[in-house]
Parts: structure tokens; C-alpha cells; sequence
């Protein structure tokens, strides 16, 4: 097992490896005095991990409930957000008392979105059972729910007291789901570690999980700890954010995160090399690796319409956009655009 400590606005432990489920009572014991403790799954996931967890709860002499939603992002709605604060409040959840949240990045931005509402803040522990979570999601504190407006557009900064990420559940992940997950491992290697970059080219997806997890999850740590609240260095997170978030959106969220991202740095990384602020090769690793992951490295949707979605992202800043544009595998500057520009920076990256 591996145990990376986060000191953000709240200290934390994120602990990596196998068989860490069956054990979530003990470590819930070490990190708040709740008698009661309430999961938040969804209905893929609870019915392969739920019994374990109530079970390890109730081992350790918690009370245990759970509330199950359908899977899905139109789940991280305001709907079943209220469902949920109306659910702890009947089932007399206190201040003492801790959410667990049994899932992907769905149930855990939900979730945590609902420990830090509920009686203006309770604890909470992310148990992320996707890679995308575990490598990004359940780590930092961003927690929201969707508006009927855009993505993640109602939230709060809120960090968990204990992020347990047993990579056993990762096992039961289809292919494409693990793959997409793969787009944020990619995303950490291009931005901050040529060794990662150089190891993950070899291994493709088949790589060693608990240390390639534990890798993403301390850039992310460091990350956190030096811009907690995103107003600087965190904002290179959104590597191929900005188009990707324009790809989902005009594939109406067909065209899965992961997948969307993967779009978003390839055509980051050719727009990169054809303005000169990367070499050719660079291009061609980040291209390259993509690809040995099997994720798309192209889009059939036009500049304007990739225009017009980055436009509404939450990273715009007046009349410049920031774009994070690789200059070197490990060096990426966050270059703020003039929105002016955006179109022509899109076009020659497609
Ligand atoms: N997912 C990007 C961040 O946590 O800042």
C-alpha cells in the first residue's frame, strides 16, 4: 500500500492499493467519530462493492445506510442533490456524522458537494472505484453538481478527511471506461514527469497500477497544496480541458470524457508544434501515446464549433482564454489567449 499526505485547508491521507475495501470501518475509525455513517453509490456500482463496505461499516460498530441513485451524469443534478440533503436529514445525520462516497467521479463530486452543504459541512471520504477518479476526481477538494447551463457550474472547494483507493475495484471496470481514465494518466506524465511519459510509452495501458496511481495522485498533491483554490498553477489540470470540454459537448456527452480529453491534447499538442512552441517530435510522442492507450487522437466537429463551447469555460477569463500548451514532455506553460486567437490556435490543431 501506498499513503501520499495532502495538507490543503484539511489534512489528508490518500492511501493506495489492494484489499483497502473490506477494511473502510477501520479506517473510517481513524479519521472522525461518527456513529453514523451514510454511503453514496450509484446503481452500477453499489451492487459490486456496496455489501463490502456496509459490511466492513457495521464490522466496526458504525451504523450503516446507504443512498443509491441511477448511474449516469444527469444524476449530478440539483434533483438529486436535494434528494439526497433530504435523505440525511431524515435519517438525523449530524455534524459528527460522515458520507462515504462509493464511486466515480459522479459520486464523488456529488457527494462531496453534499458534505459540504449539509449542516454547513460534514466529514466525507472518497472511495473512488473508477481510474479517473482515483487519479484525479476524488483527490483536491473540487466537488459540484451540473446546472441545466453547463458542467460542474454549482460547487464548492471541499476536501475530503480520507480518500481509500482500492485498486481491487478497479478489476471490475470495462475496458473503455479503464482507458478513459488513462486519458488523465497521460495528461499528469505530459505535464509534469518525462519518466512517467517514457515508462506509460512502454507499458500502454498495462501498466503497474498502485504506482502509477500513487505517481498521478502526488503531481496532483503537489499541485493542490501550492494552489488550492485554482487561481494559478493548478489551472494546467485543464491540459486538452478546454477543446475536450467543447468535443463532449457537441457530441451532447456521447463522446466520453476521457475520450474528449485525449481529442483536446492531441490537437493541443499539433496546434503547439505548427505555431513552433513544440518541436515535431514532441507532436509525435504525445500523438503516439495517445494512440498506444486506444483512445482518439481526432474530431469531425469544425473550429467554430469547438470555439464556441470553449468559450463558455469556466477558465475564461475576460478576453483571454488560458490554454495549457505543451512546450516539452514535462514542460507546459499556461499561455493566456486572447479569445481573438482561439479560432486560428483550433484550426491548426485539427
Ligand atoms: N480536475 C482538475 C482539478 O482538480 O483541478
Amino acid at each position: 500500500m501506498k499513503t501520499i499526505e495532502v495538507c490543503a485547508s484539511r489534512r489528508y491521507d490518500v492511501c493506495i492499493g489492494s484489499g483497502l475495501l473490506p477494511m473502510l470501518g477501520h479506517y473510517t475509525k481513524t479519521v472522525c467519530k461518527a456513529s453514523k455513517v451514510c454511503i453514496v453509490s450509484d446503481s452500477n456500482v453499489f451492487p459490486l462493492h456496496g455489501q463490502t463496505a456496509m459490511d466492513s461499516l457495521i464490522a466496526a460498530g458504525f451504523e450503516a445506510i446507504h443512498f443509491v441513485f441511477p448511474a449516469g451524469e444527469e444524476s449530478k443534478s440539483g434533483t438529486v442533490y436535494l434528494q439526497l440533503l433530504n435523505f440525511l436529514a431524515e435519517n438525523q445525520i449530524t455534524r459528527s456524522d460522515c458520507l462515504v462516497a462509493l464511486g466515480g467521479g459522479v459520486v464523488g463530486d456529488l457527494t462531496g458537494f453534499a458534505a459540504a452543504t449539509f449542516l454547513r459541512g460534514i466529514p466525507f471520504i472518497q472511495v473512488p472505484t473508477t481510474l479517473l477518479a482515483a487519479v484525479d476526481s476524488s483527490v483536491g477538494g473540487k466537488t459540484a453538481i451540473d446546472l441545466p447551463a453547463g458542467k460542474n457550474l454549482c460547487g464548492a472547494f471541499y476536501q475530503p478527511n480520507l480518500v481509500l483507493c482500492d485498486t481491487d475495484t478497479l478489476n471490475t471496470l470495462p475496458e473503455e471506461i479503464f482507458l478513459d481514465g488513462c486519458a488523465e494518466v497521460i495528461k499528469y506524465a505530459i505535464l509534469y514527469d518525462a519518466a512517467l511519459f517514457s515508462y506509460l510509452t512502454e507499458t500502454g495501458p498495462d501498466f503497474d497500477r498502485e504506482t502509477i496511481i500513487a505517481r498521478c495522485v502526488e503531481l496532483k498533491r503537489n499541485v493542490v497544496m501550492e494552489d488550492e483554490f485554482d487561481t494559478g498553477a493548478r489551472m494546467k489540470l485543464n491540459l486538452g480541458h478546454t477543446i475536450g470540454h467543447g468535443v463532449e459537448a457537441q457530441s451532447n456527452f456521447t463522446i466520453s470524457h476521457g475520450k474528449a480529453v485525449a481529442i483536446g491534447m492531441a490537437i493541443v499538442a499539433r496546434a503547439a508544434a505548427a505555431i513552433g512552441i513544440c518541436s515535431h517530435e514532441t507532436k509525435e510522442q504525445i500523438i503516439a501515446i495517445i494512440q498506444r492507450f486506444k483512445l482518439p487522437t481526432q474530431t469531425t466537429y469544425s473550429a467554430d464549433a469547438l470555439l464556441a463551447s470553449a468559450l463558455s469555460d469556466k477558465k475564461r477569463s475576460g478576453g483571454t482564454v488560458n490554454l495549457i500548451i505543451p512546450a516539452a514532455i514535462g514542460d507546459c506553460p499556461i499561455v493566456p489567449t486572447p479569445v481573438t486567437e482561439l479560432k486560428s490556435f483550433i484550426e491548426a490543431g485539427l
